[in-house]
């Protein structure tokens, strides 16, 4: 399991009573490592459960190099794309067909509640692999299924995901402006890879709680609803704030957000020069490799 997997990957691991080992996020090498060490001694099959695009952080899992040792070590893959369905690639299928994997995935999982705007979930496999899931996961067996209004507006989203190409280069259009926007304004931008935006505040000697707070209620005051994230989730030293421009959003949006920003900076005396220190604590968010890929 990658280290920065979602808290629900970490319950499903831990449920399912498997052995497992967690390998340094996004870092084949890591990875490669565990493999070799799991094969000595393997009975059965050996799964690598991740995320496609990570909701918090919006880089892209290593999917050619991880497919890639897949195959070498005869293992199978769970890829959670939450944040990557009916986002990324041409057709909105998600991060593997961004990278041109999805054959190589063995179970792909999505859920409704992100792009989809809904509740619910799906995980998509072959059909004695969904079978098994079905009759077997405690969670599916004594769940209700969802109700029929939610299927019913699914199936209209999903006419609308399916079709929605303009949508999704708007919403790459709208995050790249606000990405732009926020680096002029002198603002430390994690990833370009995916179109979330987080925004790295460095903490310098101040306070976390009292820098935590006010950055935050400064920027709801001024209109701008945002996420702050903190420590044990990111290492201490920075604040973040992850954003998620959609195509919905309009330019207006986004200069009313750049220039909130700009204003919190200078009121609140925000020194944002990165040092070594924490460019070290945000290497080591995104682990030791990071995946290049330019934003469209
Ligand atoms: C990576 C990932 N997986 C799963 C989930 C859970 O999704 P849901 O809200 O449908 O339970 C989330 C939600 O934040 C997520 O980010």
């Amino acid at each position: 399991m990658d280290k920065l997997s979602h808290a629900s990957i970490v319950d499903g691991v831990l449920l399912s009573r498997a052995q497992f080992r967690v390998f340094k996020h996004n870092d084949p090498e890591s990875l490669e490592a565990n493999l070799k060490r799991v094969n000595r001694q393997r009975r059965g099959g050996v799964l690598i459960v991740m995320e496609g695009t990570y909701g918090m952080t919006g880089d892209l899992a290593n999917l050619p190099d991880i497919c890639a040792l897949k195959e070498k070590y005869d293992a199978r893959i769970f890829l959670d794309d939450a944040h990557g369905w009916g986002v990324m690639g041409e057709n909105g299928r998600g991060t593997a067909e961004f990278f041109g994997v999805q054959d190589k995935v063995d179970i792909y999982f999505g859920t409704f509640a992100k792009a989809f705007a809904s509740i619910g979930g799906f995980s998509a496999s072959r059909k004695d692999v969904i079978d098994w899931i079905r009759y077997n996961a405690r969670t599916q067996v004594f769940a209700k299924s969802l109700p029929l209004v939610f299927v019913k507006s699914l199936m209209k989203t999903f006419e609308l995901v399916k079709a929605g190409i303009n949508r999704r280069e708007r919403m790459w259009e709208i995050s790249r402006l606000l990405k732009e926007g926020l680096l002029k304004a002198g603002f430390y931008i994690g990833s370009w890879s995916s179109p979330i935006c987080p925004v790295f505040i460095p903490l310098k000697e101040r306070d976390i709680h009292e820098i935590g707070s006010r950055v935050v209620s400064y920027l709801r005051q001024k209109g701008v609803f945002v996420t702050g994230i903190m420590y044990p989730v990111i290492p201490k030293g920075l604040f973040m704030f992850r954003m998620i421009p959609t195509a919905t959003h309009t330019e207006e949006d986004v200069e009313l957000t750049v220039r909130a920003f700009e204003s919190m900076r200078d009121d609140l005396k925000l020194d944002l020069t990165i040092s070594g220190e924490d460019l070290n604590n945000i290497k080591k968010i995104y682990g030791s490799v990071q995946h290049k890929v330019t934003v469209t």
